[in-house]
């Protein structure tokens, strides 16, 4: 059956106009004015008081769960399609945390072939927080190659006490890995790097860029926004040619200790000159918020949720000032290009039919469609995962 979206006010991000946007076999198949179909071949949805923008693509969340760093009890649960779907996220790319031990690769492959039989599209990482990784085959490279999902590595952590310490040589050999499987099997190949608090901050890619032939677009570093200092250094990185990535789940005690929301943080790189492309929110979504103590012990633990990260692009537009089309492309066309993902992150005829309606008056998602089909209609949605 096709889908007919009439009459919406288009963000392909960038403002398209009035449009009609026809969806079959999961594509925009036309986006023009006024197309006309009969009625008996489509469903028609009015989108005459809203606008249309491509369904939002979240890059970092931990789709089986993650967490554990309080022990057992502190495993994470696995992403619930409802999230997804109240949030308007289309495309998940899943990734494991600290633990790489209880869970593993084939579980990471597993939730996500989960997922994308519930309607979502998903990609994954390959390994977790610890050097050397821990690949479903031999090696990155083939990881790469032979399994369609895998479109990188990570999150390996840097700066951060729970990382593995990794060396720089062991770190920038992954980054190696990662380009030339990248090539060979036409995907993206870039490593999605967690900063921890600690020190040395960007300190390993910033060496990589000047020491080796690899280049930034082999990197994703994530977690810019959660301290002035290595905020700081990301604003000089970008400047640079490098990618940033903050991160919109988040505790009202890591803001106290000086996190930089994230639709301030992408004012303050837009006032000092960064590339607007080279800006992107995650929500690291069913990671761990653990509450450290300033002696390091655990004192609290809860949940990253995909349903944060349109609200800090709407408070980027909202509080701000940010216009619409350039807060959008933070969590669509930038994800899409950086990512390689060749179909996502705009809308256009031939691109994969991942819509979201948004009410123009608060910025709400009102209906979300994914590879043409119709998850939420008018704020409810019409499908759940599995054991929701
Ligand atoms: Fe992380």
């Amino acid at each position: 059956m096709l889908l007919l979206i009439k009459n919406a006010d288009v963000y392909a991000p960038e403002p398209g106009g009035r449009c009609d946007l026809l969806l079959g076999g999961g594509k925009i198949l036309r986006m023009e004015p006024d197309i006309r179909i009969p009625r008996k071949y489509c469903e028609v949805l009015d989108a005459r008081n809203f606008k249309a923008v491509p369904g939002f693509i979240d890059g970092h969340v931990h789709i089986m769960g993650g967490g554990g760093e309080g022990g057992f009890a502190t495993r994470t649960p696995g992403l619930p399609l409802t999230d997804a779907i109240m949030g308007g996220v289309t495309t998940v790319v899943g990734c494991l945390g600290t633990d790489g031990y209880t869970r593993n690769m084939a579980g990471l492959l597993a939730k996500a072939k989960g997922l994308e039989e519930e309607g979502l599209s998903t990609y994954v990482y390959s390994g977790s927080y610890g050097l050397p990784l821990r690949t479903f085959m031999p090696s990155l490279e083939e990881d790469l190659l032979f399994i369609d999902k895998v479109i990188g590595a990570g999150e390996v952590a840097l700066s951060d006490h729970r990382s593995s310490q990794p060396t720089f040589e062991a770190f920038t050999q992954v980054v190696a890995m990662a380009r030339r499987g990248g090539l060979l099997s036409g995907k993206a190949g870039i490593v999605n790097v967690h900063l921890g608090d600690g020190p040395r901050g960007l300190d390993y890619l910033r060496r990589i860029l000047a020491e080796t032939e690899l280049s930034a677009t082999q990197m994703w570093p994530t977690h810019i926004n959660r301290n002035p200092r290595l905020f700081e250094e990301g604003i000089a990185y970008a400047k640079g040619g490098g990618f940033v990535d903050f991160t919109t789940s988040t505790l009202a005690s890591y803001l106290r200790d000086g996190e930089i929301p994230c639709s301030k943080a992408l004012r303050r790189m837009l006032e000092a000159g960064v590339d607007p492309g080279h800006i992107t929110f995650t929500s690291d979504g069913q990671g761990s918020l653990p509450d450290w103590d300033p002696k390091g012990r655990l004192q609290d633990i809860s949940v990253g949720r995909v349903t944060s990260l349109f609200p800090a692009v709407r408070q980027a537009v909202q509080e701000e000032g940010i216009a619409l089309e350039t807060a959008l492309r933070v969590i669509t066309a930038n994800p899409a290009r950086i990512l390689k993902l060749k179909t996502k992150g705009r809308l256009a005829p031939g691109m994969d039919a991942d819509v979201v309606l948004l009410d123009p008056r608060d910025l709400q998602v009102r209906s979300v469609i994914a590879k043409g089909r119709l998850l939420m209609k008018h704020g409810k949605a019409l499908t759940k995962g599995m054991f929701e």
